[in-house]
């Protein structure tokens, strides 16, 4: 009887990403960190959860330029390089001392398609077009003043057919809310806004911004609530499908 051979699959391949196992990347990420960052990404790598990131991956292009808005460590960036590594990430954060830390994991994980800016999106002079964009838990830390214009420069950015990933806090629950704003405050102080808004309220300004928006609630065992917004330009391939 002959047997049918399958080659092993091409290293990066969608074949061998397919059911990928979050977990090994996420590990990779926390051990390129140093101690302190480390057991901050273990917290964060907690309350966004494999369902979540696996949302996020699924609904970002798997080749391609992907601006992560509020990068951070670089956290976010690393995990979706190393699931797919066609990404192209460049990663803006405002804080100096987290893009240090971004662009050693990048060095140490050998993510050379990725780089890292200090400032906003619109100072740090990052050009487009994205096939990606993401912002995940962002929007709340910024004035309401400054939402709507910075949106509106995300959106410039993004290649006809390119998305925009919003992951943030709503405020259907008046006691979700305040158990996660204590703990934004613990880690802003008081000086800082919070400035989180309603997921109906964000998909409208996204709509109104000319993107097809979804929207989805994304239920947890701790009590945030979290909403994940997937809003594509018209134009491009994806939006003949
Ligand atoms: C809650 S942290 C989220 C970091 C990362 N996106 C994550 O999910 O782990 C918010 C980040 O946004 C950054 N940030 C706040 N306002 C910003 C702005 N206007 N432009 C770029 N980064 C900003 C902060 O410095 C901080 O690193």
């Amino acid at each position: 009887m002959s047997e049918r051979r399958q080659d092993p699959p091409r290293r990066g391949s969608a074949r061998e990403l397919a059911g990928h196992d979050p977990g090994e990347a996420i590990a990779r990420v926390a051990m390129a960190l140093p101690p302190i960052e480390r057991a901050y990404a273990v917290i964060r790598f907690a309350i966004l959860r494999h369902k979540l990131l696996t949302i996020l991956d699924l609904a970002l292009p798997e080749a391609g330029r992907v601006l992560d808005v509020g990068c951070g460590f670089g956290l976010w960036s690393s995990y979706f390089s190393l699931v797919a590594p066609q990404r192209s990430i460049v990663g803006v954060d405002i804080s100096e001392r987290r893009v240090e830390v971004a662009r050693e994991v990048k060095r140490k994980l050998g993510l050379e398609r990725n780089e890292y800016h200090v400032g906003t999106v619109e100072a740090s002079g990052v050009e487009g077009p994205f096939d990606g964009i993401v912002v995940l838990d962002v929007l709340h830390h910024v004035a309401p003043e400054h939402q709507r214009p910075m949106l509106e420069h995300l959106v410039s950015l993004l290649a006809p057919g390119g998305v925009l990933i919003v992951k943030d806090i709503t405020t259907d629950s008046a006691f979700k809310l305040k158990f996660t704003e204590i703990l934004d405050r613990v880690m802003v102080g008081f000086d800082e806004p919070l400035a989180y808004r309603h997921h109906h309220d964000w998909a409208d300004e996204l709509e109104a911004l000319g993107l097809s928006t979804r929207v989805v609630r994304v239920s947890d065992v701790l009590p945030y609530p979290h909403v994940v917004l997937v809003a594509r330009r018209d134009g491009g391939p994806s939006s003949q499908r």
